[in-house]
């Protein structure tokens, strides 16, 4: 029997393109691993690890909608998961599951780093107060973005999530029925998970500033939507999250064989597969 020692989980998973970056980056670095897609919905997903984990499992990306439980089952965290509240890669211990969050710096190594974007001071509307959400919140602070404003669908996560965050001054939260008074952002990030539900989102499109930057966390088809809504309003680059997802895989990959894989090559051999979503 051939043992999965790393696996992506999450539900749905079945279209996730984290086994094929694996494999690319595995390859890339000469280490034989095996990589799979394994679906867990949120109450079955801790006995699904701890059988993973008995079957010789030894490091694991989480998705939507596992993220915080993933938190929550991590014997030890990182400075950055801890603040998110959210792990996305789990690494085998003796001591249980350490957990990271690569999410962070792989939003921020895609828009600084691959389109070379300067994110210091600019005006941020998040959409959304998730598991992703929070990731991408700390991130964009920690590199320098202006004011963040937080709006989401259940008012109290986004309080939730700025009171977490502790800086009043600089985070604010409003409802997600006042969007059209919010005035105009540089930066508009959607966290939401709506796409990935194939709902859309009702933006204003005063929401986005001339120029402004439009990005979304999830990619593909999920993306469409959104970002259709921000090139209609005039965004100066909308974005899907393809970057993210490659760059994360990459942070994820570092911390389980120690070695960071190019990931030019890979991001460019899905973009080529997906339908054009990236505008500059
Ligand atoms: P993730 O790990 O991707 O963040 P999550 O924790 O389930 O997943 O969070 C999903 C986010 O998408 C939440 O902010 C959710 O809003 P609620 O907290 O109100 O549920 C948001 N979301 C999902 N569908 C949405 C929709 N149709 N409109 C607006 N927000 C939506």
């Amino acid at each position: 029997m051939t043992i999965a020692n790393y696996a992506v989980f999450g539900h749905p998973i079945s279209h996730s393109l984290s086994p094929r970056i694996h494999a690319a980056f595995g390859k890339q670095a000469g280490i034989a691993l095996n990589y799979v897609a394994i679906d867990a919905p949120t109450d079955t997903f801790a006995a699904v690890l701890a059988r993973f984990a008995d079957a010789g499992g030894r490091g694991a990306n989480v998705t939507l909608p596992l993220k915080q439980e993933a938190f929550r089952l991590s014997a030890s965290a990182s400075d950055f998961a801890q603040r998110a509240g959210a792990v996305n890669t789990l690494t085998r211990l003796d001591a249980g599951w350490r957990g990271d969050n690569t999410d962070g710096a792989g939003l921020i190594r895609d828009l600084t780093g691959r389109h070379g974007l300067d994110l210091r001071e600019r005006r941020t509307l998040l959409l959304g107060a998730g598991g992703a959400a929070r990731a991408a919140a700390h991130a964009l602070l920690d590199a320098g973005i202006g004011e963040l404003v937080i709006v989401n669908r259940s008012p109290e996560r986004a309080d939730a999530l700025a009171d977490a965050i502790g800086l009043p001054k600089r985070v604010h939260t409003r409802y997600w029925n006042d969007l059209a008074n919010l005035g105009s952002f540089d930066l508009v990030v959607n966290a939401t998970s709506a796409g990935v539900a194939r709902e859309t989102l009702h933006l204003p499109f005063a929401l986005v500033a001339p120029r402004a930057l439009c990005y979304d966390l999830s990619y593909g088809a999920a993306a469409f939507g959104f970002i259709a809504w921000a090139r209609a309003a005039g965004a100066g680059k909308a974005l899907d999250g393809l970057g993210l997802l490659v760059e994360q895989a990459a942070e994820s990959f570092s911390i389980w064989h120690g070695t960071r894989p190019e990931t030019d090559p890979v991001h460019d051999l899905l973009r080529a597969e997906l339908p054009l979503l990236a505008t500059d």
